[in-house]
This record gives C-alpha cells, sequence and structure tokens, in this order.
C-alpha cells in the first residue's frame, strides 16, 4: 500500500469518529429523515365519490375558491408539509401532531400540547369534510374567514407552533426537495408563505371520507334521501339509531349536521351549558345574537374524535347523547332546530330510552371508515433511514498497549466476539510488512526484530465493516 492511501484511510478513520457510539459493542445509529413519495402521483384532484356524495346538496357546499382548485402536485406539497415539524420553532410538531390520521385528523386530547407543552385554547378539530362547509369558516368561532387564511394561523400561533413566515420560508428553502415540490405544484420553485396557505389548503380539502359502513349500506339502500326507513345492510340497532337521527320529531340531528357529509351549513348553538364563558362566534364578532354559536362540525368518523365539543367536555358519545337527551340548557340564540314548539320555544328533551341512546351510538358509529384512516395517500411521508451501520470502531474502542512498545503489543477491541478480522502492519514509508488475521477482542503480536521507529497499524473489521489506523512505536 502507499502512503498516500494510507492517508485517505485516515481521513475517513477521522470521520468514523465523529459517529455516536450507543454502548459497548452495538453499532453506532445514525439516522437520516427520508421522503417516501410515489412515482406517479397520487390522485387527489379526482376521488370517484359514490352517488350519494356527489349529489347537490353535498357538492354545492364544497368551499373550494377558484383560485385554489386541487391539483395532484399541490396536494402532494400540502402532504409533505402537514407531516413535516420544520413547520414549528423548535421543530417538534406538525400539524400531524394535532391532526392524526388514526383519528380522523384530530387527536385525542381535550386541549392539545404545542411545542413548547403550551396547551390550545380550544379541542382539536377532525379534518375530514372540511370542505364541504358551505359557509366556508374555519376554527370552531369561525375566525378564520377562509381556509387558504387558517392554514398559516397555527403555524405562526405561540402556543401551536411559534414560527415567523419568513423563517418557514428560508427554512423550506434551505432543503434539497421542497424547491422541487414547488415548482411541480405551482410551476416555478420560489417558495412563499402564500403557496404554503395554498398546498395545505388544497391538502386539507382533499381529506374526503366516502368508504365508511354508512356508504356502503346507503349504495344498497332502496333510492332517496336516508331517513327513518330500515336500511337492508343495517342491523336492527343501527337502524333505530338511523331512525332517530333522521326523524324531525325525535333526534332530529340531521337538521344541522345534514346532507351526506353530516355537516350544517353554518354556525349554531347546540344548548351547551356555556360554563367556561367562551362565547364562539360572539367573541369575534361582537354581534350578542352570535354569542354561544360554533361551528357545526361533521360527524363523519365521529366515533374517533373524542373528547367532543368545542373544549373537550363530553368524553365519549354516550354523554353527548345524554345531553341532547335531556341537557339541552336555556339560551337567547339556541338554534330553533333544538326548541320545542317553535322558534321561541323551550329547549328539546328528547329522553330517548337507554336503548335508544345505544341505537344512536351504534348508528354514529357506521360513519367509521377504516379506508380513510389508513389511505397512503394522507398519511405520513416521512421515513427514516439509517445512514452507517458500518462503521462499528472508533479510536475509543479499539486499544493498542504498550504503545511505544518494546517487544509484544496486545490490541483489545470492544466488539462483538466472534468476528473475523484481518491486521496490517506497515512501516513509515507505507510498505506493508505483516498481515495478521484473528477473530474475538483480542490479539497480540511479537516485534520479532523489527527495528525501533514508527510504523502503523491498520485493522479492517469482519467483511470490510470499518476500518482503521493507529500509529505504533517501537522503542
Ligand atoms: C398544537 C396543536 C395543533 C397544531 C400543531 C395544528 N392544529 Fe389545527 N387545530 C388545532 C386546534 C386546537 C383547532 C381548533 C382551534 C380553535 O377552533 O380555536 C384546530 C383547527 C384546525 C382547523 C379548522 C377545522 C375546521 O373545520 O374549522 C384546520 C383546517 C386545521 N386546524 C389545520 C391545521 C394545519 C394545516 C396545521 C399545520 C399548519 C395545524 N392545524 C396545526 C390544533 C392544532
Ligand atoms: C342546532 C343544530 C344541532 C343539532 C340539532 C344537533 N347538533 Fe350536534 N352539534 C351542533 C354544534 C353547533 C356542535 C358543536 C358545538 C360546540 O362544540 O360548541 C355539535 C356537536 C356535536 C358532536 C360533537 C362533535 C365533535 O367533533 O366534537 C356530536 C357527536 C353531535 N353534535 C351529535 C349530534 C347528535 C347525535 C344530534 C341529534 C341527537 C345532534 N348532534 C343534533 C349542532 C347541532
Amino acid at each position: 500500500m502507499k502512503p498516500k492511501a494510507l492517508g485517505l484511510l485516515l481521513t475517513f478513520a477521522f470521520a468514523l469518529s465523529a459517529l455516536a457510539w450507543q454502548g459497548p459493542g452495538q453499532p453506532p445509529n445514525e439516522y437520516e429523515t427520508c421522503l417516501d413519495l410515489p412515482g406517479v402521483l397520487f390522485n387527489y384532484a379526482d376521488i370517484q365519490l359514490p352517488n350519494h356524495l356527489r349529489l347537490p346538496n353535498v357538492q354545492d357546499a364544497d368551499n373550494t375558491p377558484a383560485g385554489n382548485s386541487i391539483t395532484d402536485a399541490g396536494a402532494t406539497l400540502g402532504r409533505v408539509l402537514f407531516y413535516d415539524t420544520r413547520l414549528s420553532a423548535n421543530q417538534t410538531i406538525a400539524c400531524a401532531s394535532c391532526h392524526k390520521q388514526e383519528l380522523a385528523f384530530t387527536d385525542d386530547a381535550s386541549l392539545s400540547p404545542g411545542f413548547e407543552g403550551g396547551l390550545t385554547g380550544r379541542n382539536s378539530m377532525s379534518l375530514a369534510m372540511a370542505r364541504y362547509y358551505q359557509n366556508g369558516r374555519f376554527f370552531w368561532d369561525e375566525r378564520a374567514a377562509t381556509l387558504e387564511e387558517q392554514t398559516l394561523m397555527p403555524i405562526q400561533d405561540h402556543i401551536e407552533m411559534g414560527l415567523t413566515l419568513e423563517e418557514l420560508e428560508s427554512r423550506l428553502a434551505n432543503t434539497e426537495y421542497y424547491p422541487l415540490l414547488f415548482e411541480e405544484a405551482f410551476g416555478s420553485p420560489e417558495i412563499t408563505s402564500g403557496k404554503v396557505a395554498l398546498a395545505l389548503a388544497q391538502f386539507v380539502r382533499s381529506m374526503v371520507s366516502y368508504q365508511s359502513r354508512y356508504d356502503l349500506a346507503r349504495q344498497t339502500a332502496p333510492p332517496g334521501p336516508p331517513g327513518v326507513a330500515p336500511w337492508p345492510a343495517f342491523t336492527v340497532e343501527e337502524n333505530l339509531g338511523k331512525a332517530l337521527f333522521f326523524d324531525a320529531n325525535r333526534g332530529n340531528c340531521a337538521a344541522c349536521h345534514g346532507t351526506e357529509a353530516f355537516i350544517a351549513p353554518g354556525p349554531r348553538n347546540n344548548g351547551l351549558d356555556l360554563i367556561s364563558q367562551d362565547e364562539g362566534l360572539g367573541g369575534v364578532t361582537g354581534n350578542p345574537q352570535q354569542i354561544g354559536l360554533f361551528k357545526t362540525p361533521s360527524l363523519r368518523n365521529v366515533a374517533l374524535t373524542a373528547p367532543y365539543m368545542h373544549d373537550g367536555r363530553f368524553e365519549g358519545l354516550e354523554e353527548v347523547i345524554q345531553h341532547y337527551s335531556n341537557g339541552i340548557q336555556p339560551h337567547p340564540n339556541l338554534s330553533p332546530q333544538l326548541r320545542a314548539g317553535g322558534p321561541a320555544g323551550p329547549p328539546r328533551r328528547p329522553n330517548f330510552s337507554p336503548a335508544e341512546r345505544q341505537a344512536l351510538v351504534a348508528f354514529l358509529e357506521t360513519l367509521t371508515d377504516e379506508a380513510f384512516l389508513t389511505d397512503e395517500r394522507w398519511a405520513d411521508p416521512f421515513c427514516e433511514t439509517m445512514v452507517s451501520t458500518t462503521a462499528p470502531i472508533s479510536q475509543d474502542n479499539w486499544v493498542v498497549f504498550p504503545n511505544p512498545a518494546t517487544d509484544r503489543v496486545h490490541l483489545r477491541l470492544d466488539l462483538p466476539s466472534g468476528q473475523e478480522h484481518q491486521l496490517f502492519l506497515f512501516n513509515a514509508n507505507g510498505q506493508l510488512l505483516r498481515t495478521y488475521s484473528f477473530s474475538g477482542n483480542q490479539f497480540s503480536l511479537q516485534r520479532d526484530g523489527l527495528p525501533a521507529g514508527l510504523y502503523h497499524l491498520q485493522l479492517i473489521l469482519d467483511g470490510g465493516q470499518g476500518q482503521w489506523v493507529k500509529p505504533l512505536v517501537f522503542q
């Protein structure tokens, strides 16, 4: 071997010593984030919905603005942004931290912890069917006028993610892949927060849930709107729940959670005891007639979105049903759909029997869409690769002693034993003098008449997994 090659090896060895060491006998684990995107973009722009979700009462409520129709590349960029912790100041929180796919894009906390552990003021919201909220406003109190306006708000919120838009733009520009993704989505690699807003909104609007048991049963049901008549694909209990849900004289739920998206066109007051003095829309607009009004969320996947209501006050669906059964509170702004005997009447009290309460829960459970919860289109695109399992040794776990030596030299390795290693002895000119091989963690070599001076030992680990060079001096 020539001295030049030796120099290269030393450089390599130096680089290796910078790796983290996980513990005796284990390779160092260095992970690198990777991005796993499909070769052919997923279809977001043209999802084939079943007929009942293509009805005008659903489609006419679509809040997609003219300038931001969903494209496959735009939603793909939105997907990457949605799962990227770079969007929070200390890179610990992504949108997906509080909006988890397996929970229909909400979380299971009453209030959600942000990037520094502080709690949000309200309960995280499921994002499925956000697209079909007709008035197009967002948040429980509807303070965001559009989804495009909403998507930049959590990023800048000092509890949620705490990042400025300037930092956001420069962080994204400092990656290999964002300029490419922006180019695919918007025709130019330039990164602006405005485009971030558009892409995130496209991704959120693409979240349509259409493969629940309800949807399957609906497709084999007699034609016409869903109502009190039983469906062949439902159990007796689910059919009872469905009847109560749609019956204007009993649950009357569909009067607000209406259409096949199970969502209202706008905010309502559903008679919660406003213990927290949260004024909802009224707190934002200052309009006294809007005090106690909140966004009416879609009930699709609702069995997974506990706890419930804007403040997460109800642990389970049983408590929600109990509220609608006999817990509606009087309020000047109580919505008429929850009043008995006319728009000024007292709160409705349908007083469901235990069997009816159970049936309503069973019906709500048919709205769970397992395919939506696992569909790759909405899943985390980030992956991890291990960058270095191949260098399980550093200066610290290869000991050569005594050094300088007089006669015998010992080597000790801090490595799993039973491997076959090779050891080479070079003189100061880089000339190979001897070759040894050994297994296990220890080896000794004899001087055998070598003249005093500087030598180099090169160790090549089992199977070429790593190599290391050390100087050795004979006195
Ligand atoms: C720390 C938790 C947290 C993070 C991070 C977070 N959200 Fe939210 N999200 C919430 C909470 C809580 C609400 C309800 C807040 C309210 O109404 O005041 C909400 C509401 C929303 C809504 C409104 C839904 C509707 O129907 O009105 C959308 C859309 C949304 N978030 C998208 C996002 C996006 C996109 C990101 C990332 C840029 C994100 N969220 C990051 C907790 C979070
Ligand atoms: C007057 C309109 C109205 C009617 C009628 C109505 N709801 Fe609601 N519902 C709302 C509003 C508004 C909210 C959100 C209120 C809040 O959080 O402050 C809500 C919230 C819910 C939630 C919690 C959703 C979540 O993600 O936290 C469930 C579950 C629910 N309703 C089920 C029902 C059922 C079942 C019925 C019939 C028994 C019903 N609703 C009748 C307006 C209505």
